[in-house]
């Protein structure tokens, strides 16, 4: 069937209840959406996404009045977590309720839920009677999709519906916080950086800092973010050699150094961020083979962009 392009969040309400697989944006990135309840309607989400089964997805909701639908018990720092951040970047893992399928979670006693700062999401999910499961809107492994066009450049007419928005005002996912582990951990870093989740829980740590024993942080076991260029990363614009077979991100005041197939510099963090996935994703379409693309300081406001360039740039 063809896929249903829309403005309408009602319209996209309507598909999620019937099953359907309904792209819609977010400040984060475009999600991929499905009623969370429906394993039928799950089963398909994967196997379109191309998803292994073992990462487990985030389950959305409108409002923390509906937390009890998904979690089966909300901890208390995930509860002042989503008071200071929700509707925001912020995905909290709690544990999870039986009438959740277990494919949403691969398994897992556990679910992220996140309550988006969208107004057409918030209100797709407002005219929802169940919770919305949703992985980004990428077939799995790619850049994320940041806008209306990537979506239906990796999914067509094997989604059931597009609900219609503007490129995505982040561009990065959620910060996934584990609120069950001592001390908290963040699973994934995003706009909801380590320092403001310090400021409501002094003790919450990176992932990366406390490896432990069979540690079950799924998303972090696939290739991620990844286009079909070569990815490479770079500190010193001196150090790469001008191709026209190539790509150039960078920060700005670093220009180009010599001509390239394609390149695009970024004034500030936030604007890096914005647009990395859509950048890579243009490099692609372009046909070029390599992207030379600058670090960013792993800290403050560029964790999360620092983290997905270097799984941007790891091997396939
Ligand atoms: O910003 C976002 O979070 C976007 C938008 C659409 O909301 N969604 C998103 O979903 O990024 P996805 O599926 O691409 O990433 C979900 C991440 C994965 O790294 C997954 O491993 C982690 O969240 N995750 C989900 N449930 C988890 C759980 N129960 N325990 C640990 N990690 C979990
Ligand atoms: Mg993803």
């Amino acid at each position: 069937m063809a896929l249903e392009e829309t403005t309408n969040p009602l319209r996209a309400a309507w598909w999620l209840e019937r099953g359907g697989l309904v792209a819609f944006p977010t400040e984060t990135v475009y999600g991929l959406g499905v009623d969370a309840t429906n394993a039928v309607a799950v089963e398909r989400l994967f196997a379109v996404k191309g998803r292994p089964i073992n990462n487990p997805l985030i389950v959305h909701i409108a409002h923390q009045s509906r937390l009890d639908v998904v979690a089966r018990h909300v901890p208390l720092l995930a509860r002042r977590l989503l008071e200071r951040f929700a509707p925001g970047p912020l995905t909290v893992v709690v544990p999870k309720q039986p009438t959740i399928v277990p494919a949403v979670t691969a398994g897992l006693d556990t679910v992220g839920v996140r309550i988006p700062d969208h107004p057409l999401a918030l209100e797709m999910l407002r005219a929802c009677h169940v919770p919305i499961a949703a992985p980004s809107a990428n077939r799995s492994g790619r850049p994320s999709a940041t806008t209306a066009r990537s979506v239906v450049e990796d999914f067509g007419d094997r989604i059931d519906c597009l609900l219609l928005g503007e490129p995505t005002r982040i561009g990065l996912e959620s910060t996934v916080v584990d609120c069950l582990s001592q001390p908290p951990r963040v699973l994934r870093p995003g706009a909801v950086t380590l320092a403001m989740l310090a400021e409501i829980e002094p003790t919450v740590t990176l992932a990366d800092a406390t490896p432990r024993a069979g540690d079950n942080s799924p998303g972090r076991l696939h290739p991620h973010y990844q286009p079909a260029a070569r990815v490479m990363l770079f500190d010193d614009p001196d150090e790469i050699a001008a191709s026209l077979d190539a790509a150039y991100l960078a920060m700005q005041p670093h220009a180009a150094p010599g001509r390239f197939g394609w390149h695009q510099t970024f004034r500030t963090i936030e604007e890096f961020s914005r647009q990395f996935y859509e950048a890579l994703r243009e490099v692609d379409r372009r046909g070029l083979k390599v992207v030379y693309c600058q670090r960013v300081d792993s800290q403050g406001s560029g964790q999360a962009l620092s983290d997905r360039q270097s799984r941007a740039a790891e091997p396939a």
